[in-house]
């Protein structure tokens, strides 16, 4: 029998798999774009398991389940018998036996892995404190529709070490990226991150210098100064401000450099509204590939990597 194929962080994939998502993806939001919805799916039930809030994640899956055919199913761990302490290994056996892959959003990395391993059917990674694959599948997609191939680009990321930034080093890596971090001393990459970014030979930078980080950037990159289970908010704000976003700061980077962001944007925190609402601004455009990214993804952990 062959391997369940879960999809619990970018660092796990070959740069050929993820090419291979990706080209699917386009494939896919093409289709839809024509009218098509193919129901590669049809048959197959996911379950969503949300112990922390979601909107793009939430409604992407869901929709994009339907538009193949398949259907789903909404949980919160609130409501589960994980919040009466149900191991999430028990949790994960239990679920197996009732729908056909599982999608999951929960701080802890180390309780995604532990329902992967437990789990007889595809878990895949709807946002951990570790990584957010799924969100940079879309940006990926986004960048490539507007400039060509994200292949070697430079990349600026200013704010906070978080999930988000972690995918996109794992993706740096795999597509040679450049990518330049900026980040206060206080906030700067953690153990495991560090380890991540050691692992790309000299491809991904971290500095205290916001302008630094800008120069020759294709793309600027930021996040929240405060994800969900940080809880030193007003401390944050204070000291990641050097690294708000503003017209002035994009400036430093390329003429036509695209501003991303995974949204919930908190404009005048981590971006102005000026960049957020400006024309360097994807980030409709990366919310709205969250749907074909995610179809895609739900057909490659079905074991569907092309459209015929
Ligand atoms: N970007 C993202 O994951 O958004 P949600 O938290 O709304 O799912
Ligand atoms: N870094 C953010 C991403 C939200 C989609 C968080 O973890 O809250």
């Amino acid at each position: 029998m062959a391997a369940t194929q879960h999809f619990l962080d970018l660092g796990q994939f070959t740069k050929d798999e993820l090419r291979k998502i990706l080209d699917l993806a386009h494939a896919l939001k093409a289709k839809l774009k024509e009218g098509e919805k193919p129901p590669l799916l049809e048959g197959k039930m996911l379950a969503m398991i949300f112990d922390r809030e979601s909107t793009r994640t939430r409604v992407s899956f869901d929709v994009g389940m339907r538009q193949l055919g398949g259907q789903t199913l909404m949980l919160t761990g609130d409501e589960m018998q994980l919040s009466r302490d149900e191991t999430i290994a028990d949790t994960a056996r239990v679920m197996s036996r009732y729908v056909d892959a599982i999608m999951i959003r929960l701080l802890s990395h180390d309780d995604l892995e532990e329902m992967a391993a437990a789990a007889t059917i595809p878990v895949i990674n709807g946002l951990t404190r570790f990584s957010h694959p799924c969100q940079i599948m879309a940006d990926i997609l986004t960048y490539e529709e507007h400039r060509g191939s994200i292949e070697g680009i430079k990349i600026a990321w200013q704010g906070d070490c978080n999930n988000v930034l972690m995918s996109w080093i794992q993706a740096a890596n795999h597509f040679n990226c450049e990518l330049k971090i900026a980040c206060p001393e206080q906030y700067k990459p953690n153990q495991a991150m560090q380890a991540e970014i050691d692992a790309t030979n000299g491809r991904v930078q971290v500095t205290q210098d916001p302008l630094a980080a800008m120069q020759d950037a294709d793309l600027v990159i930021t996040d929240t100064w405060v994800s969900m289970g940080d809880l030193d908010a007003t401390i944050r704000r204070e000291i990641l401000s050097p690294h708000r976003v503003t017209a002035e700061l994009m400036a430093e980077a390329k003429p036509d450099a695209l501003f991303m962001h995974c949204l919930p944007a908190h404009r005048g925190d981590e971006v102005t509204s000026d960049v957020l609402d400006g024309p360097q601004s994807v980030v409709f455009d990366e919310a709205e590939n969250r749907l074909h990214a995610q179809k895609a993804i739900l057909c490659w952990v079905f074991g569907i990597e092309e459209l015929k």
